[in-house]
C-alpha cells in the first residue's frame, strides 16, 4: 500500500489584504497582519490593545470581508469578521476599505457607539487626541437617528489622580485589563448588564494603585482622564517631548512623553507609538507608575531628549514637529504671478473699497452701487 504523505504545514501564511499579499507567522490576527502593511488598509481598533491580554472583540469597529478563507477552502466567510480575533490562514483574502460592505457596517458601529456617547468634544480633555472622534470624523455619518434621551449616571469620584466620565465610556475594557494585568490590586470593573453597564470602583473605593496612571492612557475616548491635567491646556497647544529618569520603581519604564508649555510640565504620559499603544522597550510594554505621571511635574524631574515624533493621524501632530514637510508654495499662483506683500494697503489692492467713500457715512449696509456712485 502506498504510503500517505504527510505535508508539512507552511512556516509563514500568505495572507492578501487590499490587494496588498504578505507572508505572516501562522496564528498572527488579521489586524495584525493589516499593521504590518499600514496605513489605510489597517482596521481601526477601539477596544483591542497589543499589550494588554485577552483585549478585542467588544467594540466591532475592526469588522472586514474575508472574499477567500483559505486556499484550501477559498470559500468567502458569510459574515463580516472582527479582524482582531480572527487569525490568518494560508490563502486568505481580505477587503477592508475595498469592501462597500465594511465601509457601511464601520458607519454603522460608530453610530452606535455614538448613541449614548455626549458630543461634548469642545469640553472634553481628551478631543484632539481621541480615538472616538478620529473614528466618528473619517467613517461616521453627518448625524444621528437616535431620538431618546442618552444614558446618565450618578457621578462617581474613583480617587485623587483620574476622573472618570461614565457618559464618555464605550466599555471597550481595556482599563479593567490594565487593572487586571498591571497593577497588583484591580478595585474597578464593568459592574451590571447591557444598556446600565458601568465601569465602577466597588464600594466606592479609590484607585490609588502605583500603576492605575495606565488606564488614563489606555482609554480610548475621554471616559478617563487626568486630574492632574484637566481644563488646564487644550493637548494640541502643548509641546510633546520625549523624556526619562531613573524611575526607583522596577517595574516602570522611566520613559515618558513631556507636554509642555513654555518650560511648565502640564502633563505625563506614557510614551504612544502609531496605533496609539505604549511603545515597547526591550521587547517589554513601557507602562509608567503614578510617581512618574503625577508627581514629576518640573523639568528638572527629567532628561529631555527631544521633540516627539507624533506618526498619529490626530490633530496634535499638526503643524509643530519633526519631519514637517511644508506644502508647495501656491499663493503665487493664486495671485496671478503676483507674489504676497506683507504689508498691504487694502486701497492698492482692492478697487472695491474705494477711499472715496466714506463708510460710516452711509445709512444702512454698502453694495456695489454704493461704489459705483464715484
Ligand atoms: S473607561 Fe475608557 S478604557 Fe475603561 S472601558 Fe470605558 S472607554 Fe474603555
Ligand atoms: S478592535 Fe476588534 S472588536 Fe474592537
Amino acid at each position: 500500500m502506498a504510503e500517505e504523505i504527510k505535508k508539512e504545514p507552511p512556516s509563514t501564511f500568505k495572507v492578501t489584504i487590499d490587494n496588498i499579499t504578505i507572508d505572516v507567522a501562522p496564528g498572527t490576527t488579521v489586524l495584525n497582519a493589516a499593521r504590518i502593511i499600514g496605513g489605510d488598509v489597517t482596521p481601526p481598533a477601539m477596544c483591542y490593545y497589543s499589550k494588554l491580554k485577552g483585549s478585542g472583540g467588544k467594540c466591532r469597529t475592526c469588522l472586514v470581508e474575508v472574499a477567500a478563507g483559505s486556499t484550501a477552502d477559498p470559500r468567502p466567510m458569510p459574515k463580516l469578521v472582527a479582524s482582531c480575533r480572527t487569525t490568518v490562514m494560508d490563502g486568505m483574502i481580505v477587503k477592508n476599505i475595498t469592501s462597500d460592505k465594511v465601509k457601511d457596517a464601520r458607519a454603522g458601529v460608530v453610530e452606535f457607539l455614538l448613541l449614548n456617547h455626549p458630543l461634548d468634544c469642545p469640553i472634553c480633555d481628551q478631543a484632539g487626541e481621541c480615538h472616538l472622534q478620529d473614528l466618528g470624523y473619517e467613517h461616521g455619518k453627518e448625524g444621528t437617528r437616535y431620538e431618546f434621551k442618552r444614558r446618565t449616571f450618578e457621578k462617581e469620584d474613583i480617587g485623587p489622580y483620574i476622573q472618570l466620565h461614565m457618559t464618555r465610556c464605550i466599555l471597550c475594557y481595556r482599563c479593567t485589563y490594565v487593572a487586571d494585568q498591571i497593577t497588583n490590586k484591580r478595585v474597578h470593573g464593568i459592574l451590571d448588564r447591557g444598556e446600565h453597564s458601568e465601569i465602577s470602583t466597588y464600594i466606592s473605593k479609590a484607585i490609588d494603585n502605583d500603576f492605575s496612571g495606565n488606564m488614563i492612557d489606555v482609554c480610548p475616548v475621554g471616559a478617563l482622564t487626568d486630574k492632574t491635567f484637566r481644563f488646564k491646556n487644550r493637548v494640541w497647544f502643548t509641546k510633546p517631548v520625549d523624556a526619562h529618569r531613573n524611575c526607583e520603581n522596577p517595574d516602570c519604564c522611566g520613559k515618558t512623553t513631556l507636554w509642555l508649555r513654555g518650560d511648565e510640565v502640564f502633563r505625563v504620559t506614557a510614551r504612544k507609538d502609531e496605533w496609539g499603544e505604549v511603545q515597547s522597550f526591550d521587547g517589554k510594554p513601557g507602562w509608567i507608575c503614578n510617581t512618574c505621571r503625577f508627581g514629576k511635574k518640573k523639568t528638572a524631574d527629567w532628561e529631555v531628549e527631544g521633540l516627539t515624533k507624533i506618526s498619529r493621524h490626530s490633530v496634535i501632530s499638526q503643524g509643530k514637529y519633526d519631519g514637517l514637510v511644508m506644502p508647495k508654495e501656491t499663493v503665487t499662483e493664486v495671485m496671478g504671478g503676483r507674489g504676497p506683500k506683507l504689508l498691504m494697503h487694502i486701497h492698492d489692492e482692492s478697487g472695491v473699497n474705494n477711499p472715496a467713500i466714506d463708510l460710516s457715512k452711509i445709512n444702512g449696509p454698502a453694495h456695489s452701487d454704493t461704489f459705483d456712485k464715484v
